[in-house]
């Protein structure tokens, strides 16, 4: 089996203001006792450059990122601009930006294309709704292996992309899929990846999971089978929620 590093990301969506800045150094100081794992924040843009200064060898990453280099495109933020605030990463394709932004797996996969043209590591999100899950399992793993296909930019490679499936219904709600839905999502996902890329680049991608990861349940969600790590939203806000999911890895 390949031994994959384990990644605990905090995606912090629309919140954090610089009052919030002692949560980041607050993390990045659990994250410096963990030299066997990842630690990962994903922030608001405009809390990059003041948290990057606080984070060590915390990842500190965007929440997603234009397409396209630069130009005429109101109110989004470029990979060159994160880049220069001093991010090391971004997520794309969240599915509340596939849900409000209209954004395609298309789309998603030319973001994270350019992304790693501008030296970003990425974490690209896929996952079903509630709707598809209750079609069944088979047709639910059938669609999120499809959306990570159509998402999977050119030249992927686990050196700097990772995978998060969030199932939508578990996303904020409380729920968490079971250690056995995950299992079995993830070993569908890897099959996909493998076929995708090879064996050796398919086997070395991480699979994070996410969806209402917590202190309480980490533990159980960690340990299921291919399971790299954990994109984690709500409990990411302060170090005394992250601190135990961290501790879990
Ligand atoms: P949640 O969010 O942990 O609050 O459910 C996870 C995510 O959207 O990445």
């Amino acid at each position: 089996m390949t031994a994959r590093r384990k990644l605990i990301a905090g995606n912090w969506k629309m919140n954090g203001l610089k009052a919030q800045l002692g949560e980041v150094s607050a993390i990045a100081a659990l994250a410096s006792e963990r030299t066997d794992i990842d630690v990962g924040l994903f922030l608001p843009a405009t809390l990059i450059a003041a948290a990057a200064p606080l984070a060590g060898a915390m990842l500190i990453g965007g929440q997603d990122c234009h397409a396209q280099d630069s130009g005429a495109f109101t109110g989004n933020v470029s990979a060159a601009m994160l880049t220069e605030a001093g991010a090391g990463g971004t997520l794309v394709g969240h599915s509340e930006r596939r849900q409000y932004q209209h954004e395609s797996s298309a789309d998603v996969a030319a973001k994270a294309a350019k992304a790693h043209e501008h030296g970003l590591s990425v974490v690209l999100c896929i996952g079903e709704t509630l709707e598809t899950r209750e079609q069944g399992d088979d047709i639910a793993h059938g669609f999120v292996a499809d959306q990570l296909i159509a998402s999977l930019p050119e030249g992927a490679d686990p050196s700097w992309l990772t995978i998060a499936y969030e199932p939508v219904w578990a996303i904020g709600t409380g729920k968490v899929a079971t250690p056995s839905q995950i299992a079995a999502m993830h070993a569908a996902l890897r099959v996909a990846l493998v076929k995708a890329l090879g064996d050796g680049p398919g086997n070395a991608m991480r699979i994070l999971y996410g969806g209402s990861v917590s202190g309480d349940n980490a533990a159980d969600v960690l340990h299921a089978d291919n399971v790299d790590g954990a994109l984690v939203g709500g409990a990411s806000l302060s170090a005394a929620k992250f601190g135990p999911i961290i501790a879990a890895a």
